[in-house]
């Protein structure tokens, strides 16, 4: 351990044994944050714990260790199958591993932890960590509900800690390359922006296999149900947590997330300001409570960074035809079509003059009528106004290697070296992003637009779209 280090943790351990005490946070009944009382020195190993060992906790702190100068210091999870296989997959079988994520952001050798436990528990565990001096990288959606949105980022403010919010595929070649092209101009002025994402199988419907010695003796059921309705022990509900919306946030928090980040990424938006989203459950009648086919419609304002533009995004769990997923930036003067290894621009810009003849009106007039116009046409338009530029294609592939997964980790890792808040996804920029799609299923559920102000990031008045909609329960 390196002097620094030591001085370090010497000087967080009575910090962190204070937040331990309480469970919480607090003393003496008041909100107690653990002052940013050194920063991590550029030389330090930086010391991670994940929160979760699920599917995403994995991939995301192998991706973290691709980084140098990392470790993995500790993991928490409910389910003791996955603290087991924690310490094989890292191969470290004094690894500390617990069900209680509050033993771990007490640890005074821990910097920062990932937080990638179902939705529900993203404010809760983000809270606590930054009240506990640590630093935070938090799965997506940064918050389950649009109430929670305002608390995090105030935490993080207060905590000077840094955050990261963990969309990843903002950090890949592709969607710099988007954003790039967007700022220089190569397709005018954005107007539309379309995308989707369908999926046609049990497990890309969430539908994750359940381990056979699931029970309560192997799970912690009342720690995962958090602040969730109480309900008995369900393996279902624990490990396909996503098929309820108690604890996750359906299709638009699972996949719209991604594509508004990138979008608000490429074209430096703020978000929307009215959402709209229709569905239906049309194939996975499984016992979910969510739909698995969404379609939603945004209406971003004019910015000054932008044109008024229009979006909408599309998921269908149960598309049997041919699946072709690709997000499509279009503009007055090209298109932008990219996925997360490749992009192709297409420059198409329209000549001056508008033609005439075809499918036109033209050829219904008089032959006297027709040679005036003609006459009256080329003195308006001289030749060279009537032809259009060719249509220019650019493709742009990532560079072999492209890892935004660990790169999206890189970018947390310098900021946190750098003592910086100032990272590529912070936690404003994810609740601006993670807050279209919470109300994509307030429409849902409650059947009325939803009014938005990305600015102040607050919710405005509601518009009801139907009538006789049973409203959903909805916990804040
Ligand atoms: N960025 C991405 O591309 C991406 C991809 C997949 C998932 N995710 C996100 O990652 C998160 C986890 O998803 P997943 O697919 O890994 O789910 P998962 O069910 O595989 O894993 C979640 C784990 O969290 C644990 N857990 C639940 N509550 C906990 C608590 N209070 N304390 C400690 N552990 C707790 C569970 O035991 C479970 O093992 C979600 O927020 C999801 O949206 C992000």
């Amino acid at each position: 351990m390196t002097p620094s280090r030591r001085t370090f943790i010497k000087n967080l351990s009575a910090a962190s044994a204070l937040a331990a005490t309480g469970g919480v946070q607090t003393v003496f009944g008041m909100p107690a944050y653990i002052p940013n009382l050194k920063q991590v020195s550029p030389n330090d190993k930086i010391r991670i714990a994940t929160i979760g060992m699920g599917i995403q906790g994995n991939f995301d702190t192998k991706a973290a260790l691709r980084n140098p100068d990392v470790e993995l210091v500790a993991v928490a999870d409910l389910y003791d199958g996955r603290l087991t296989t924690a310490k094989t997959a890292f191969q470290n079988p004094d690894l500390f591993a617990t069900r209680d994520y509050r033993e771990i952001i007490a640890r005074p050798d821990v910097d920062a932890v990932l937080v990638v436990t179902p939705d529900h528990w993203h404010d809760h565990i983000t809270i606590a960590a930054l009240k506990a001096g640590k630093h935070v990288y938090c799965e997506k959606p940064m918050v389950q509900h649009l109430s929670e949105g305002k608390a995090v980022i105030d935490a993080w403010k207060k905590s000077g800690k840094t955050m990261q919010v963990g969309s990843q595929r903002i950090s890949s070649a592709s969607f710099q390359e988007a954003k790039r092209m967007v700022q220089a101009g190569d397709i005018g002025r954005i107007n539309y922006i379309e995308s989707n994402s369908d999926r046609f199988n049990a497990i890309g419907a969430w539908n994750y296999s359940v381990p056979t010695d699931a029970s309560p003796a192997t799970v912690d059921w009342d720690k995962f149900l958090g602040d969730a309705p109480k309900r008995p022990f369900d393996a279902k509900r624990f490990f396909r947590w996503r098929n309820y919306k108690d604890y996750g946030t359906g299709v638009a928090g699972d996949l719209f997330i991604h594509l508004i980040t990138g979008v608000h990424f490429v074209t430096n938006s703020l978000g929307p300001t009215r959402i709209f989203s229709s569905g239906n459950l049309a194939y996975w009648n499984d016992g979910r409570d969510v739909p698995d086919i969404m379609t939603s419609i945004m209406d971003y304002p004019k910015t000054d960074a932008h044109e008024a533009f229009q979006m909408v995004l599309r998921v269908n769990f149960a598309n049997a035809g041919k699946i072709s997923n690709v997000t499509r930036i279009i503009g007055n003067e090209g298109t932008i079509e990219f996925s997360e290894e490749n992009l192709i621009l297409t420059k198409k810009k329209l000549p001056q003059a508008p033609g005439y003849g075809g499918y036109d009106s033209y050829f219904t007039f008089t032959p006297e009528v027709q040679a005036d116009f003609k006459k009256q046409y080329e003195t308006q338009y001289p030749p060279e106004t009537r032809t259009a530029e060719p249509i220019k294609e650019v493709k742009f592939n990532s560079p072999t290697g492209d890892d935004a997964h660990a790169k999206h980790f890189a970018d947390f890792f310098d900021n946190i070296r750098k003592g910086s808040q100032g990272t590529i996804e912070d936690p404003v920029f994810g609740f601006r992003a993670a807050a279209p799609v919470l109300a994509c299923n307030e429409s849902y559920f409650e059947k009325k637009v939803v009014n938005w102000d990305p600015v102040t990031m607050t919710k405005q008045g509601s518009s009801p779209v139907a009538s006789g909609g049973k409203k959903a329960a909805k916990r804040t």
